[in-house]
């Protein structure tokens, strides 16, 4: 069993585009420890116990900026905006006018951009034990975005083991947000292998199918009856293989779930029957993208030299829909000057005794 422990402080010292980075830390009074960083106000490592009382670290990531900024995948545990997901054609109307934004995958903009909210430095300005809060301003017409932008990130760990992430957020003008954390969890400990053991289950009825460019054709799909469906608990593995065209479509799970309305359940469980690591996902968003890393190519290598591959972690981003600013039976993720845009995601870990788990 690897022995998990936080990054070196010094080794997330540097310099990008003129400001400095850092590494702050929260930990609880129940053995629960928090590594974020400020490039991309993200979450580096989170350590949690397991059923034999161990420290496992279930969050993939690297173990200095240096390897973050060499990654070929950038999105590690990162606040992901001005628009999470695919906005299609990088291209969307207010207003009757038409904004062109900075395409990075194939035609489309994912994750708001090669230069999205991933990639900036943020600043911080709380940092207690169980709390640090980041800032950004992003400019108008940043990747193309309308609007100066200032945005919050809240982190806090309570002393039940839960990290919340509350974002806020306020325009100059009129825009699109789309806000999530791209972190990438695996409950058997980073860089241990595939999650395809772990049992899933989402909250959902159903989900957006995706064309060949994994932008969604704007049906509302039923899980019933296809492998799409965790309102049960299943291993993540246990249909992804099937000859499902959406699943080949999103080389495995790459789909947005339609929450079920709020009810005090969570949107989604996860539970690793090695560790018996839970995680509950709570969330004020209306949907969440279940991505099982199908593009993880085993050539980044973790914290702790072990290489990243194909369905090494599952990523669960609490969202709005992909594409919302070109699909108008969505959601609106429009925002106005006077508006204030807030959400809220926490993650709950636990410890599941038996594998009986429901
Ligand atoms: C999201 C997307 C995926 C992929 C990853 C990052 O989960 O839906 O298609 O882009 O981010 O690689």
């Amino acid at each position: 069993m690897a022995n998990y422990t936080l990054p070196r402080l010094e080794d997330f010292i540097h310099r990008i585009n003129g400001k400095r980075t850092h590494l702050l830390l929260l930990r609880n009074n129940r053995g629960v420890e928090v590594a974020l960083s400020d490039f991309g106000a993200r979450i580096v490592s989170l350590l949690v116990p397991d059923n034999k009382g161990n420290r496992v670290d279930v969050v993939l990531g690297f173990k200095c900026i240096a390897d973050y900024l060499a990654a070929g995948e950038p999105y590690h545990g990162a606040t992901i905006g001005r628009f999470a997901n695919r906005i299609a054609g990088g291209k969307f109307t207010i207003d009757g006018y038409e904004y062109t934004l900075v395409p990075n995958h194939g035609l489309n903009t994912l994750h708001g951009g090669s230069g999205g909210f991933h990639n900036r430095v943020w600043d911080r300005r709380v940092n207690y034990l169980q709390k640090a809060d980041f800032y950004y301003v992003s400019a108008d017409r940043e990747e193309g975005f309308p609007g100066k932008l200032a945005v919050r990130v809240k982190y806090r760990l309570t002393d039940d083991n839960e990290l919340t992430i509350n974002y806020r957020a306020e325009t100059d003008a009129p825009t699109v947000i789309n806000l999530t954390n791209h972190a990438y969890f695996n409950l058997n400990g980073e860089g241990s292998g595939d999650v395809l053991d772990h049992a899933l289950k989402i909250n959902a009825d159903r989900y957006l199918p995706i064309d060949e460019y994994q932008i969604p054709t704007g049906v509302w799909e039923p899980v019933a009856n296809t492998p799409f469906d965790f309102r049960q608990f299943k291993s993540i593995g246990r249909d992804i293989g099937q000859p499902h065209d959406q699943l080949k479509k999103g080389n495995g799970y790459d789909h947005s779930y339609i929450l079920n309305a709020a009810d005090a359940s969570p949107s989604a469980t996860a539970v690793s029957p090695a560790t018996g690591i839970r995680l509950d996902v709570f969330t004020s968003e209306p949907a969440l993208q279940l991505y099982t890393g199908n593009f993880l190519n085993g050539k980044d290598r973790g914290k702790q030299g072990k290489p990243y591959g194909k369905h090494s972690a599952f990523c669960l981003e609490t969202q709005h829909f992909p594409d919302s600013p070109n699909q108008s039976d969505f959601p609106s993720t429009l925002l106005i000057p006077g508006q204030v845009f807030q959400s809220e995601t926490s993650y709950r870990f636990s410890v599941e005794k038996s594998t009986d788990f429901r």
